[in-house]
């Protein structure tokens, strides 16, 4: 076997870490799974616990019963810790950017993986993944905060990064832009004056303190109105399923990246 492509880093992971990036698949890419003959999902990069994988495959097969999961680790001690957790539709393999599976994957989760690369290293992975993914298929890469309350992640298909989505619990943050620090790799260093993310997150703050008000209704309000209030400047997603109130009460909103692209 060719060695894997990457680097073993840390693996750093915990029970429903990852739980707000996996209702956001379910709802907004469910329709896709369910549309496909033996749709396959890997989640690349799954740590030292098997954990987020299983919770990928639980909740994935409530929208989609037939999806197939596949937890690809670079590390062959965590490969080996993981495979006794193997059951019908999930299985655990030794792998890396070059994703070992049988047929492209519809949907590639990679989740505090790049973050732990380099910038131009985050692109050039992000091509590779990109030449993998099946041709409707989705990529779904981003980081969160230890215990999951702040994450952010970029979507991509075939043909380029396609959104941006900032999701918080309410009582994970004091401001919106609390939520750089999980700004994937291809963006973290990109939150300066001048660039699109970094205005992003000023007019978002503004947002936030103009709807404080609304606060006495509690967060989940204020979140909504702050949407709202950026949607008058900024293209966020306003409908079904990425958009609208159905997503932003979750703590979600969702942005094209052309909206973000860095200069
Ligand atoms: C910080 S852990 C993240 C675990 C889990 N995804 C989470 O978010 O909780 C990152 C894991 O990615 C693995 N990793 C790094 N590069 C990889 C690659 N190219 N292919 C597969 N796994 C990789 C590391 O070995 C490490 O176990």
């Amino acid at each position: 076997m060719p060695k894997p492509i990457g680097e073993i880093t840390r693996g750093t992971t915990g029970h429903n870490r990852l739980r707000r990036a996996d209702r956001w698949i379910a709802g907004v890419h469910g329709r896709l799974l369910r549309g496909a003959n033996r749709p396959l999902v890997v989640d690349l990069g799954y740590g030292a616990s098997h954990t987020t994988t299983l919770e990928m495959f639980l909740r994935l097969r409530g929208v989609c019963p037939s999806v197939e999961v596949v937890g690809i680790e670079i590390d062959p001690a965590r490969v080996a810790a993981a495979k006794p957790y193997e059951r019908p539709g999930l299985s655990f393999a030794l792998g890396g950017f070059e994703l070992p599976v049988d047929r492209p994957p519809l949907v590639i989760r990679a989740f505090n993986v790049l973050r732990q690369y380099g910038e131009a290293e985050a692109w050039g992975y992000w091509a590779m993944l990109r030449e993998r993914v099946a041709p409707d298929g989705v990529i779904v890469e981003g980081t969160c905060s230890e215990v999951g309350h702040r994450a952010v992640w970029a979507a991509l298909d075939r043909s380029g990064p396609r959104t941006l989505t900032l999701s918080a619990r309410f009582d994970g943050f004091t401001r919106p832009s609390d939520l750089a620090e999980r700004l994937p790799k291809t963006l973290i260093h990109r939150n300066v004056p001048g660039e699109p993310i970094h205005a992003f997150l000023r007019d978002f703050d503004h947002a936030w303190a103009v709807n404080a008000p609304l606060g006495s209704y509690g967060s989940r309000q204020r979140w909504i109105a702050s949407a709202e209030t950026l949607a008058g400047t900024w293209p966020v997603a306003e409908h079904p399923p990425s958009g609208g109130r159905s997503r932003w009460r979750l703590g979600e909103i969702t942005l094209p990246w052309s909206a973000i692209t860095p200069r």
